[in-house]
């Protein structure tokens, strides 16, 4: 339940990457011994990554604070079942570092998705030419290899999911991998980094060629996981959108580059320090137009939240979604809350309105839940936001940092839970991420 109106002011920090801290976690599977990683947030997404590396054979736990020790070292299962792999797509990430340390993987199709079709056919082909070979049936996807040998491979799309997959399956591979194409976000360089540091040789990461030196052994490190840029983009857009004052620290101003160039066209002032975002905004948002594209581009994660903020604007926006199909499915969510925008495939044409109003909502995905609660701030009156599951699969104690900065959210009910047997039941196999 969410009181809109307040003005957001004072100061946020934002935790480590959801995306970044579930590849490191499968990652970790191909060392020898035990890593630590640093600033894990404490999110259902991690949650079922845990459960899903403890029925690999893994420990996987939380040792204080944000720790997570990661424990390889005992006797591995190369089959992750479909009831974990369906709660969340990104476990297919498995994949690579369990072919690449056993030889074999066996791991559940993640089946459809609410926010597109999501295939994995750039990660499987990719497999492929590293001499594995992929058989699919009875939902299962089974790839085998007595042993991967390093070779050219050219992504036909800058996947994040499959470039981090080959990167993981490369690795252990014997000779040279070059990665063609791949994609350059900062979790792509992150995972990268924390390879190296248990013993690979990755070279490139970040730019659209990656080369992998094959090595025979990877040792466990301690590594911490970078700042989620995608829940910096939300706090800003949270402030600009109360018209307020806020300083998200723990931030990496250089990975939001064109996320601050939108905003700031906009109409707000910004200003990056070292590790921090401070945005200061009074007026209404000006239109801007806003292609989602593969990193350095607009990130798909912040469209639905940056649309709500549009949809505040004076004048007419458009956005284009080009990453994934079903991403505009929050807009009828947004437009009983009295905004006005209409789709027509992959564009959405925005027409500003000076207030929305309080409705009762439904979150149909993670991020598009995020949109709906950054809407709910604007509004005048109350705002219901249900299926809020769909936003702790992402964001650490979203509605508590949120009312740090003087928002008025109430919780009613879906508490997170700490244990992933916990989130598991509670996700019901809805949702897929
Ligand atoms: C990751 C992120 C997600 C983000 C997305 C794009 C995680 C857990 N998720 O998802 O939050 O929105 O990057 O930045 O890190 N595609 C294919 N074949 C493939 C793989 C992908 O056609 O084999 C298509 C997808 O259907 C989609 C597009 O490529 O349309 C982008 O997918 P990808 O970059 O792989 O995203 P994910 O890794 O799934």
């Amino acid at each position: 339940m969410i009181k809109g109106g307040n003005r957001l002011e004072g100061n946020i920090s934002v935790s480590g990457a959801k995306n970044s801290a579930l590849k490191l976690m499968a990652a970790a599977i191909l060392g020898d011994s035990k890593s630590i990683l640093q600033g894990v947030p404490k999110i259902r997404d991690v949650f079922t990554m845990i459960e899903v590396l403890n029925r690999l054979g893994i420990r996987a736990e939380f040792k204080e604070d944000d720790q997570l020790v990661i424990d390889p070292s005992g006797k591995i299962s190369c089959e992750a079942s479909y009831d974990l792999i369906s709660q969340m797509r990104a476990s297919i990430v498995v994949l690579g570092p369990l072919l690449a340390k056993l030889g074999e993987a066996r791991v559940a199709m993640p089946g459809g998705c609410n926010i597109g079709s999501r295939k994995i056919d750039l990660h499987l082909r990719g497999f492929e030419s590293l001499g594995a070979q992929i058989d699919m049936g009875q939902g299962y996807i089974q790839a085998k290899a007595d042993i991967l040998v390093g070779t050219p491979v050219l992504l036909a799309f800058p996947s994040v999911g499959a470039t981090e997959n080959l990167m993981m399956a490369a690795v252990k591979a014997k000779g040279v991998t070059i990665i063609e194409n791949a994609a350059r976000e900062p979790e792509i360089v992150d995972l990268a980094n924390f390879l190296n540091s248990m013993g690979a040789d990755i070279e490139g990461a970040g730019t659209s060629s990656i080369k992998v030196q094959g090595v025979t052994t990877l040792k466990g490190t301690k590594y911490r996981v970078i700042p989620d840029r995608i829940e910096a983009g939300t706090f800003l857009i949270a402030c600009a959108i109360s018209k307020g004052n806020v300083i998200v620290e723990n931030a990496c101003p250089e990975h939001l580059g064109m996320v601050l160039r939108k905003l700031r066209d906009a109409g707000f002032d910004i200003q990056e320090q070292d590790a921090s975002v401070r945005i200061i905004a009074d007026t209404r948002p000006k239109a801007v137009d806003i292609a989602t594209l593969p990193y350095p581009g607009f990130p798909t994660d912040l469209q639905a939240q940056m649309m709500t903020l549009l949809s505040l604007a004076d004048g007419t926006s458009v956005i284009t979604e080009n990453i994934f199909e079903n991403r505009f499915v929050f807009v009828s969510e947004i437009n009983k809350m009295g905004s006005n925008i209409r789709t027509q495939g992959q564009h959405a044409v925005i027409e500003g309105v000076e207030q929305i109003e309080g409705a009762r909502v439904r979150c149909p995905d993670l991020r598009a839940g995020a949109g709906l609660i950054l809407a709910g701030l604007a509004a005048k009156g109350t705002t219901e936001v249900e299926e809020i599951g769909h936003v702790e699969r992402g964001y650490e104690k979203f509605e508590q940092k949120l009312n740090r900065l003087g928002a008025d959210i109430q919780k009613v009910s879906e508490e997170i839970k700490e244990t992933a047997k916990a989130a598991s039941e509670f996700v019901g196999g809805s949702e897929k991420g």
